[in-house]
């Protein structure tokens, strides 16, 4: 006899997409300043109160995954800055239908907590490192920390079955000539590197188009060096994804946001730490869940309300456009 059919995914837009990925900020605060992310001093970190207890996280979590969301990511700013992170890891991993719990941070607070976020059941990790060098590191960062990433990484080394995938946001005239590097760290340690196009989100003006370097001209560098095979193609997933035609360790990615938007496919919305609902990256308009949490609303009401929120998810970012507006918030306290 088959088993009970699992639910068909409730989380409709209006365009036809279903949402099934929930990115979850634990905490807007962060140990690095990233010169993409962050103004170098400032920003109010959220109250206390302000933030979901892990009690409402798990609540909203539960119904989410009720709702159709299939995989969870943890974000923050830097999600191992929460406290008993892995108490938060156990009791998501227990969410029946629940498919996948990843996490994306800065690995500097990782040699620590590698244990005990392993042994909660937490195997996917993405981790950010803009470059090799030590010096343009601690530019890119603010920090002098590439050292103690790499500690990071290492802790999780130990654990065979834990996938690692290295963030590299590139921008021109910093670091696109690393690329044949990450690549190399990529073959070396069986991890796949993704090149992330640099996007216009952070709080202060910095970015200008012709600071974006194309995943496809990245590519194409590589290339020359390390012959590549298409392995996927953006759209469920943000990354395009490609193989070394001579070796089966490691893999590239690209999250080509810029030149190639991937948002026809989007399956993804996101929580703040300050329980807000964000059905895109770019919103400049959120939803408030936490308002719900705390007057007394029950399950079936808050899952009717994000159905809506859903409902109406913008069509696409469109960075390209004229009339393009970058959000309020810092990439910080949005998540990455
Ligand atoms: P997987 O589920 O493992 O494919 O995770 P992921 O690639 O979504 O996770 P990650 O947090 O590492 O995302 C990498 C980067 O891709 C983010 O930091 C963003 O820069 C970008 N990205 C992720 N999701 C979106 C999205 O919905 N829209 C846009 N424009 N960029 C995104
Ligand atoms: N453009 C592209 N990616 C960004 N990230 C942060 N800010 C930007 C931006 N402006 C990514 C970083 C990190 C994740 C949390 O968000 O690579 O891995
Ligand atoms: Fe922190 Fe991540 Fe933002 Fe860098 S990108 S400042 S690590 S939240």
């Amino acid at each position: 006899m088959p088993g009970p059919a699992i639910p068909e995914t409730s989380l409709l837009d209006q365009w036809g997409r279903s949402a099934e990925k929930l990115r979850i900020s634990i905490t807007d605060r962060c140990n690095f300043r990233c010169t993409y992310c962050m103004p170098e001093e400032g920003l109010n970190w959220l109250n206390r109160e302000a933030i979901l207890s892990y009690e409402e996280i798990l609540r909203l979590a539960r119904i989410f995954v009720e709702l159709g969301i299939r995989q969870i990511r943890l974000t923050g700013g830097e999600p191992l800055l929460r406290k008993d992170l892995p108490v938060l890891v156990k009791q998501l991993k227990a969410l029946p239908l629940l498919e996948g719990l990843s996490i994306t941070t800065n690995g500097v607070l990782l040699k620590k907590q590698a244990q005990a976020l392993y042994q909660a059941g937490l195997k996917s990790y993405n981790i950010s490192l803009d470059s090799l060098d030590p010096v343009r590191f601690s530019q890119a960062v603010r920090r002098d920390a590439l050292s103690q990433v790499f500690e990071g990484l290492q802790s999780l080394a130990q654990f065979p079955d834990v996938t690692i995938k290295i963030n590299v946001v590139v921008i021109r005239g910093f670091n696109e000539h690393e690329a044949v590097d990450f690549a190399r760290l990529a073959q070396e340690h069986d991890w796949e590197v993704r090149f992330i196009e640099f996007m216009p989100l952070g709080t202060d003006d910095h970015w200008q188009q012709q600071m974006v370097v194309s995943g496809d001209s990245l590519r194409q560098t590589i290339a020359e060096v390390y012959p590549l095979q298409l392995r996927s193609k953006a759209g469920k997933h943000p990354a395009e994804r490609w193989r070394f035609q001579d070796s089966d360790s490691g893999g590239l990615g690209f999250i080509n946001s810029v030149s190639a938007p991937f948002c026809e496919a989007c399956n993804r919305i996101r929580l703040t730490a300050d329980g807000q609902i964000r059905t895109c990256l770019f919103s400049l308009k959120e939803n408030d869940l936490k308002i719900l949490l705390r007057n007394g609303s029950s399950d079936a009401l808050i899952a009717e309300h994000i159905q809506q929120i859903v409902w109406h998810k913008e069509a696409g970012h469109g960075i390209n456009q004229a009339d393009f507006q970058r959000p309020a918030r810092s990439m910080s306290s949005i998540g990455g």
